[in-house]
């Protein structure tokens, strides 16, 4: 069942660009120029006439929650606040009748998350879903939603769900975008079809694989690590680190790159690996002097990268190089290589990937 994969997390890291496309397929139509999606479609008005978005979800959910904030904000224009789950029900939040909720659940059981939508119901909000299995109960509390489509995800790590998530809310913001007049209708065609080139390029960093187990060996024994990203690759950062934390339980944390002399750099010697997503578009200049700090501190460094990088490459002792793409769907390439990474790092140590140590899948308690 695991189709020749030693694990589920890695036959689920590999069905990504299957994933995302049949996450697209049927919505997106590139020639057209067009996104159909019934569940924003049929509440088009509500949703796009939004005074605010609220994103509530948990764990790497809550990952994608943020990466949608930069798209929603970007393109649509709408305000975003991107909420734990958790904190939200508790804490007695400002919830107007204009605000739309979005949540965002792979399982579509995970207890914090349905309170907050049963909070926002009861306040008038109209509420959203983005779930992964169909039928779920979050899918039948949410007042409409989207399904992300990428089949079952056995692995507790949650990778082909997190890069769905994107996709599915990279739809909507575009499809929020275009009907407020947000964005140029060139630029809507421009993205739909460098949204319909992801699955091939994501295709092309799998093929890193092998270089990516020779990264792996090299930091499997390292206590701590460090994950580096900015603006649309932040959320990456943090994504990166969990992955890493919850498979191979090496203590792992993400930051805003700027972040970083606010305190983490302390953490910076020679035994510290840190991973910084640098891709070409994404403030591209400062991320490069943000390594240099790491460097001049004997950091080591692991770029990603966009191909054909010269200025990281010189500074890191390992880079991994993704195809080049707009700004905002690099965390559909970027998020690849730390997937595989913690999963060759948590395979080397003899750790139980598919099913780590006080996991659970869905988490119907809170
Ligand atoms: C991490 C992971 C968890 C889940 C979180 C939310 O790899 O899988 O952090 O993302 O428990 O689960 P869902 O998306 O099912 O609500």
């Amino acid at each position: 069942e695991k189709g020749g994969y030693d694990h589920f997390m890695l036959k689920e890291i590999y069905e990504q660009p299957d994933a995302i496309t049949d996450t697209y397929r049927g919505r997106m139509l590139v020639d057209e120029g067009i996104i159909r999606m019934a569940g924003v479609d049929d509440n088009i008005e509500r949703i796009a006439n939004a005074k605010r978005i609220i994103i509530v979800a948990c764990g790497t959910s809550w990952h994608a929650g943020l990466v949608s904030e930069y798209i929603f904000e970007d393109l649509a224009r709408i305000p975003v606040e991107v909420e734990y789950a958790s904190e939200f029900r508790y804490r007695n939040p400002v919830i107007y009748e204009n605000d739309v909720v979005i949540a965002i659940s792979q399982s579509g059981e995970t207890a914090d998350t349905m309170a907050a939508i049963k909070l926002a119901k009861e306040k008038g909000a109209f509420v959203f879903g983005v779930c992964n299995v169909v039928g779920s109960s979050i899918s039948r509390e949410t007042n409409a939603g989207a399904y992300t489509h990428a089949g079952p995800e056995i692995g507790v790590a949650s990778t082909k769900a997190f890069t769905t998530q994107i996709t599915v809310l990279t739809l909507i913001a575009l499809k929020l975008a275009k009907y407020r007049g947000t964005i140029s209708d060139s630029d809507f065609r421009y993205h739909l079809q460098e949204l319909d080139r992801i699955p091939a390029k994501i295709s092309k960093v799998l093929e890193e694989n092998e270089h990516v187990k020779i990264i792996a060996e090299k930091y499997k024994d390292a206590p701590n690590c460090l994950y580096l990203g900015r603006g649309y690759n932040f959320p990456v950062a943090l994504e990166g680190a969990l992955k890493l934390k919850e498979i191979s339980y090496i203590h792992a944390e993400g930051y805003p790159a700027a972040e970083m002399k606010h305190g983490p750099i302390a953490l910076i010697d020679e035994q510290m690996p840190v991973v910084v997503i640098a891709t070409r578009k994404g403030h591209y200049e400062k991320v490069v002097s943000n390594v240099q700090e790491i460097k001049s501190r004997k950091g080591k460094i692991i770029g990603i990268v966009t191909e054909g990088d010269e200025a990281v490459r010189e500074l890191a002792d390992y880079v991994i190089e993704v195809p080049e793409t707009m700004e905002s769907l690099t965390p559909l390439l970027t998020t690849i290589p730390l997937q595989l990474l913690s999963y060759h790092i948590a395979v080397m140590l003899g750790k139980n990937v598919d099913q780590p140590r006080n996991l659970a899948k869905s988490v119907t308690v809170e």
